[in-house]
């Protein structure tokens, strides 16, 4: 028994060395470009998928009409994410293309089949949008935005699988003309100003 013991211990010093000299030496490669062997992929997307789950399960998603989150949901989206999730019609910008993992395309995915799998997708989708995801460039939107706003576009990126480019550009259009100006991140509109809308020319290209 004694000797099993020890042969372990004596194993696991020796992994522990080895790991410590190979991190050391700057063994592994950290660069974006180097992609996870799939065993690490499939571990860190368990690891990914039950977090998630096991915070955004207990969630209770609010009631909202499909008007008033379709446009609240479209003008965020438009101002913070078309930049890696791209919109409509949108070729792949170079952010996007540069990202490790990438981000998924919304306007390239179609709704789960079930209203059960669309809820949970619901809640997981707020859960991703308010607290971000570690080591992966997708930002926690929660220390800036407030939940229902979160939620809007938690529904909003689902709908975007159906949408064609026209549809998504009279949304955007849509919440412009209007009055009660809801986005209150005046930077977020003076980013596109600044180059960020060089997309938005290529949005009708399908
Ligand atoms: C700087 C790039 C970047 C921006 C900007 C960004 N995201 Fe992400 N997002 C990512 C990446 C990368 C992933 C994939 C993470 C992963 O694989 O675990 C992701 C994942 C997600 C997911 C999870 C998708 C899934 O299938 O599990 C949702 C939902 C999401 N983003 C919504 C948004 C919304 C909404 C915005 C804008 C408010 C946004 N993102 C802005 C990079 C970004």
């Amino acid at each position: 028994m004694k000797v099993i013991l020890k042969t372990i211990l004596g194993f696991m010093l020796v992994v522990a060395i080895i790991t410590g000299y190979a991190i050391s030496a700057g063994t592994y490669n950290i660069a974006a470009t180097d992609k996870h062997w799939l065993i690490t992929e499939k571990l860190i997307e368990w690891m990914r998928n039950n977090s998630i789950a096991a915070r955004a399960n207990a969630l209770e998603a609010p009631i909202l009409e499909e008007t008033e989150y379709l446009t609240i949901g479209a003008t965020h989206y438009d101002a913070m994410c078309t930049i890696c999730h791209l919109a409509p019609g949108q070729a792949l910008t170079e952010l996007a293309q540069g990202l490790y993992p990438q981000p998924p395309v919304f306007y390239q995915r179609k709704l789960p089949a079930n209203t059960d799998a669309i809820e949970t997708q619901t809640k997981a989708y707020f859960w991703i949008i308010k607290n971000g995801i570690k080591m992966t460039g997708m930002p926690a939107w929660g220390l800036t935005h407030d939940d229902e706003t979160i939620w809007a576009m938690a529904l909003f990126v689902q709908k975007l699988g159906n949408m064609s480019a026209d549809q998504y550009q009279k949304l955007i259009n849509k919440h412009s003309d209007s009055d009660d100006h809801e986005h209150k991140h005046e930077h977020a509109h003076s980013h596109q100003k600044n180059g960020y809308d060089s997309h938005h020319q290529n949005k009708n290209i399908d």
